[in-house]
C-alpha cells in the first residue's frame, strides 16, 4: 500500500497476489491447487493496462481485504 500510493503518480501500479495453497517445491506439493491456477492472479495483474487498480490484494482475480 505504501508503495502504491508512493508510485502513484508515476503511473506505476503495485498489486498483490494470494497464489493459495499451491503445490509447489516451497511446500513438498502438498498444496491443492496447480501452479497454473497461482500464476493466473499474478500474470493478469502483471499485463493491467493503464486503466487498472493500483494498491488491491488479489485472489482468483478478485480484490480481498487485505
Ligand atoms: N506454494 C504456496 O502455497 C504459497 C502460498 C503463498 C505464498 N507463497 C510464496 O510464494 C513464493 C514462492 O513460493 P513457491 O511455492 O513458488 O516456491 P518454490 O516452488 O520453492 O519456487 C521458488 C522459486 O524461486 C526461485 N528462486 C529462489 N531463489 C532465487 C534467486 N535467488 N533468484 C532467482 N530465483 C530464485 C526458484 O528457482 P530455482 O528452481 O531455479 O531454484 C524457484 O523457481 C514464496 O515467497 C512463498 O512464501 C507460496
Amino acid at each position: 500500500m505504501a508503495f502504491a500510493k508512493e508510485l502513484a503518480a508515476s503511473g506505476v501500479k503495485v498489486n498483490a497476489a494470494y497464489p493459495g495453497y499451491t503445490a509447489t517445491d516451497f511446500d513438498g506439493h502438498s498444496g491443492y491447487r496447480t501452479f497454473e491456477q497461482a500464476a493466473n492472479s499474478i500474470v493478469s495483474l502483471a499485463t493491467l493496462d493503464e486503466n487498472g487498480p493500483t494498491g488491491g490484494f488479489y485472489f482468483d482475480g478478485a480484490e480481498v481485504p487485505c
